[in-house]
């Protein structure tokens, strides 16, 4: 089993009882310009997603990822375009590595980056213990020398002081398969946290999924369910676009299908009256 169907398959078995409350969807985020987005890791699921849905909001793009052919229209917000070419005059895609200086340094030279989307993973045995940690360092310098301020990062449920939050089964993966992913997640949150100079949000979605984005993003402080990635896309998107997004300085988990202690606010919700 895939490690997402497997880690969709614990939270959902290791949720108590719970009948989910739907709250209405979200109101579109607040951007008032059209925004340029470096995203790195572009041709990830939940990247294609950020790529897709920025696109579509009428903003740039500028990705990078390993293997720019690996882009393609998601399954959750693509529907029957699932699976094609994802293109655009507005999406510059470039191949090279978030952990080399000269290849994150392209992202930004003469674009006028407004926002960086951080959505790098993979498997250790792939992308080597510490990619999390040294591409995160090389993207924030680069931030700095351009005077990039918005950034938003998915790490995970259970990261730093969110390890709590993780349901009991995905506590004995982190502390054994996922252990040296977790050191590397744990240690790009670190990163983040001390660049004060930087307006941050750590992001820490539950379990993933593809499924069709619902729009219920709900920040938890309980356990965490399930979301798609559609609808984490749609939160990363936020961070970096809405100019009074609420959760810049925080590390919000968030969730949208099942998971207990469920203390709910959502994103939208939030906003409101602020
Ligand atoms: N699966 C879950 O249920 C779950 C739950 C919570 C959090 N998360 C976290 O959420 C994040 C996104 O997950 P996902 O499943 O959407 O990710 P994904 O599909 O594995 O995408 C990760 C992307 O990072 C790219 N990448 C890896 N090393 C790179 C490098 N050095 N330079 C540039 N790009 C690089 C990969 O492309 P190439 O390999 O082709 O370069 C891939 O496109 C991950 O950090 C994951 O750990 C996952």
């Amino acid at each position: 089993m895939k490690f997402a169907a497997l880690l969709t398959t614990i939270l959902a078995a290791t949720a108590t009882s719970f009948t989910p409350t739907f709250l209405p969807n979200p109101t579109p985020p607040s951007t008032s310009l059209n925004a340029n987005i470096a995203i790195f890791g572009a041709s990830g699921l939940t990247a294609s997603e950020c790529v897709y849905q920025a696109l579509n909001n009428g903003d740039k793009v500028f990705g990078l990822t390993r293997n720019p052919s690996n882009l393609v229209i998601p399954k959750g917000s693509g529907g029957d375009k699932e699976g094609g070419v994802l293109s655009s005059k507005d999406l510059t895609l470039i191949g090279g590595s978030a952990s080399n200086k000269e290849d994150v340094v392209k992202i930004f030279e003469g674009n006028s980056i407004d926002g960086v989307v951080i959505a790098l993973g993979g498997k250790t045995k792939d992308v080597g213990e510490t990619m999390l940690t040294d591409s995160t360092r090389t993207i924030l310098s680069a931030m700095k020398s351009n005077n990039v301020k918005r950034v938003s990062v998915i790490t995970s449920i259970g990261a730093g002081d969110s390890k709590d939050q993780a349901p009991f089964m995905f506590k004995m993966l982190m502390a054994t398969v996922m252990k040296n992913i977790f050191v590397d997640k744990n240690n790009q949150e670190n990163l983040i946290r001390s660049s004060s100079d930087l307006e941050w949000c750590i992001i820490r979605p539950g379990g993933l999924t593809v499924e069709p984005p619902n729009g219920i993003i709900n920040v938890i402080e309980g356990e965490a369910g399930s979301i798609s990635r559609a609808d984490v896309a749609q939160f990363c998107l936020d961070a970096v676009t809405v100019e009074d997004f609420p959760y810049i300085g925080k590390a919000p988990c968030i969730s949208s299908v099942g998971g207990t202690s469920w203390v709910k606010d959502r994103s939208s919700k939030a906003r409101e009256g602020m």
